[in-house]
């Protein structure tokens, strides 16, 4: 009997080590959600920052339902317990998170049409892509009228979303033990800035593969920075985007200097 006992114990403990940190849900084909939801889509006009040249916008009508209540139906009424971020997973390996109070505080969908019937993309003028598809389903945000999310571009907006996941992250990977505090604004800005699509030690999207604590290490700093600030001037084609170009030139200055200066110090640790 005791025997069992340490045996039942010790799968217990190997289930409860390997059990994900995070609640994880593969979005349902559109047909399916549409049947699971219970209700007709909605429109949802805004101004789509894709398109988004300088102060010139394009509105934009698309077809979803509200992201409050696809997440409630992904994981339940009490969804905002279970995680402190949303993390939307895409098809090319961008991954995009977002504090869950956001999606309390600001309107946000899950769309997976355009209004008028077109086909379901977009042209992503910052990466130099056109026709980019955004299926199965895109996030876009209720930003009409809304300067601080206008002002945000397209940061949280990723498309191509196939999975969602409920998450509490931990900051061992971006801020080891032992890193000088003066590097915690590096790391804040690696995490608006560049995470979406690189990984720093194991953390962050997979759009480019590499471990960007690792890369930045062959870099000279002005080298670095010129790639931040305008990548088409050290790569011959990409699709990185340069550093938010609305920013003013001295800031974008600073946030690649300390971005580099946190790299650059930053521990590889895997
Ligand atoms: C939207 C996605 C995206 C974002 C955001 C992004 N990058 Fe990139 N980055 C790429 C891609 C894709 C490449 C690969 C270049 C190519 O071949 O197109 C790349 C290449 C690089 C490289 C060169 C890698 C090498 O192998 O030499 C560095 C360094 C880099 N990025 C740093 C950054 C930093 C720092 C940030 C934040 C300021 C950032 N990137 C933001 C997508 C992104």
């Amino acid at each position: 009997m005791r025997s069992l006992c340490a045996l039942l114990g010790a799968v217990l403990g190997l289930l409860l080590l390997t059990a994900p940190a995070a609640r994880a849900a593969e979005m349902p084909p559109v047909a399916a959600l549409q049947a699971q939801m219970g209700s007709a889509a909605a429109t949802a006009t805004v101004y789509e920052p894709h398109l988004s040249v300088g102060d010139a916008h394009t509105a934009v009508d698309y077809v979803g339902y509200p992201a409050v209540d696809v997440l409630a139906h992904l994981f339940g009424a009490d969804w905002t317990e279970q995680g402190e971020t949303v993390e939307f997973r895409a098809l090319d390996g961008y991954v995009s998170r977002i504090a869950a109070q956001r999606f309390l505080s600001e309107g946000a969908f899950i769309v997976f049409a355009h209004g008028d019937g077109a086909p379901f993309t977009v042209d992503n003028l910052l990466q130099n892509e056109s026709d980019v598809p955004l299926g199965p389903y895109y996030l876009v945000w209720d930003n009409i009228g809304n300067p601080a999310l206008l002002a945000e571009g397209a940061r949280n907006w990723p498309y191509q979303v196939a999975e969602v996941l409920l998450v509490t992250l931990s900051d061992a990977a971006l801020l080891p033990e032992g890193l000088d505090e003066r590097f915690h604004e590096g790391a804040a800005l690696a995490r608006t800035h560049c995470l979406s699509c690189h990984m720093v030690n194991g953390y962050g999207g997979e759009k480019h593969e590499g471990n960007l604590a690792e890369i930045t290490k062959d870099y000279e700093e002005d080298e670095f920075i010129g790639l931040v600030l305008a990548p088409l001037s050290v790569l011959d084609e990409t699709t990185m985007p340069a550093l938010d170009e609305r920013l003013p030139a001295e800031e974008r200055q600073r946030i690649a200097r300390a971005l580099y200066d946190y790299l650059a110090a930053l521990p590889v640790l895997e």
